[in-house]
């Protein structure tokens, strides 16, 4: 059964995400393992919001249920989901089928994944990958808007990296790459999934830095997934902590992780002030 797609009236609204008493499960060696239990989350319009929390806490679970991109392994139980206009999953358990999920990822939402140098195909040149990501979005472009993609991600002589092949550039430049490359889409929403977990502390302040101005510039909505609580206190509006797939906390970044009221959440944030790096990037 099809949901269809629910038009314009959430972009109306500012609404670009809207999940409901989501749950989900992964099965393993035959049993049911809660991943995501009633999770309620709306993204508006604009918004920069980062979704933190310990590992195996559901946080990109739900990044990826918003895609429509679970692997079969889990399945939903539970919930809708509204992503772009799409219902990825409607409350009666029906979801978009596949040409809905295809044109939805190809056109509304991009996916930024936790090492982008593994995204990109190692058989071909960065400005091939490039050119054939965008004619099968059916936007072609020529060389120089792929060099001006490049250099709006700090890639110095762009025309010379559009030649390499991706083991020919070092993790920076192909997390660079991938970031062009989503941007590029000029999609609604942006969902980063812990860019920059692999990069070192000045790299990742860098690029983060880069995906922030450029939703910004372009007026893309961001999703952002880290352990990182000051890169998020200091790059986006909104904060939501989540903790056994749960939501347990949300609201202003300056409210939830400065002064958080969750004792889970304090935690978190009392551990970065005993580390000293509470302050950091402030
Ligand atoms: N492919 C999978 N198969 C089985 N269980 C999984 C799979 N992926 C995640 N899980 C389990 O689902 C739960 C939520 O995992 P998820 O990856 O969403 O957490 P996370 O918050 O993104 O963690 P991290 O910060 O480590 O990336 C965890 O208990 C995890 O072990
Ligand atoms: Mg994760």
């Amino acid at each position: 059964m099809t949901a269809g797609t629910a038009g314009t009236a959430g972009e109306k609204d500012g609404v670009i995400v809207s999940v409901t008493g989501l749950a989900a499960a992964y099965r393993v060696r035959g049993e049911d393992s809660p991943a995501l239990a009633g999770v309620d989350l709306r993204v508006d319009a604009g918004e920069r919001l980062g979704i933190v929390g310990e590992s195996g806490s559901g946080k990109t679970t739900l990044a990826l249920a918003l895609g429509g991109m679970l692997p079969r392994s889990c399945h939903l139980s539970a919930g809708r989901i509204e992503s772009c206009g799409t219902t990825v999953r409607g409350a009666g358990g029906e979801t978009a089928d596949a040409a809905q999920l295809r044109a939805l990822r190809r056109e509304r939402i991009a996916f930024i994944a936790q090492d982008p140098a593994a995204s990109l195909d190692p058989t071909m040149r960065i400005g091939r990958q490039f050119s054939l990501a965008m004619r099968a979005q059916g936007t072609p472009m020529t060389d120089a808007a792929i060099d001006e993609a490049l250099a709006a991600v700090r890639i110095e002589r762009p025309d010379e990296v559009r030649r390499l092949y991706p083991h020919q550039i070092s993790g920076g430049m192909a997390q660079r790459v991938a970031i062009a490359m989503a941007v590029a889409r000029r999609p609604q929403l942006l969902i980063a999934d812990e860019p920059t977990a692999a990069l070192d502390a000045e790299v990742r302040t860098e690029v983060l830095g880069l995906i922030v101005r450029l939703a910004e510039e372009h007026r893309i909505t961001l999703l952002w997934v880290s352990h990182d609580i000051p890169a998020v206190r200091r790059w986006c509006t909104r904060a939501v902590v989540m903790n056994e797939g749960r939501i347990v906390e949300e609201g202003p970044v300056g409210t939830v992780l400065v002064e958080p009221e969750h004792a889970y959440t304090r935690q978190l944030v009392n551990a970065l002030r005993a580390e000293g790096t509470e302050g950091d990037g402030r």
